[in-house]
């Protein structure tokens, strides 16, 4: 695994959502360099508290941001938040239970699905709001 670089294809042009992915992109490269320094412990504290954190007030913002400009396939893009959630629950759980192996899952999942997220399905909201205006 690589950390992401952040480049103008994950922008989507709204300068508040565009802050809070490039913050995440950042949180998430620091965990994976900390892991990989071998700070493990500090690193799935990390991951657990602060970015978890920011991670659902994120995922909030987005789905009151898409509300406010009547986003018609809002209620799709609010399952694959909540499918995402569930899966990091999941994972989560399994690491709390002493599968150490779990946390590079975790992360390899985040930083996988934060892209592909933002390209796909981000985009589409994104987009509608540049046609509206
Ligand atoms: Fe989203």
């Amino acid at each position: 695994m690589i950390l992401i670089e952040w480049n103008e294809e994950l922008e989507l042009g709204i300068p508040e959502i565009d802050k809070q992915h490039k913050k995440l992109v950042d949180m998430l490269n620091e965990f994976y360099t900390e892991m990989e320094e071998g700070h493990k412990k500090e690193a799935a504290e990390y991951f657990l508290k602060e970015l978890e954190e920011y991670l659902t007030y994120h995922l909030d913002y987005e789905e009151k941001f898409m509300e406010e400009i009547g986003f018609p396939d809002l209620e799709n893009h609010k399952k694959t938040h909540e499918m995402f959630k569930a899966l990091y629950l999941e994972v989560k759980e399994r690491y709390l239970n002493g599968d150490e192996k779990a946390l590079r899952e975790l992360i390899a999942f985040a930083f996988s699905w934060l892209f592909s997220h933002i390209m796909k399905t981000d985009k589409k909201y994104a987009r509608y709001l540049q046609e509206r205006s």
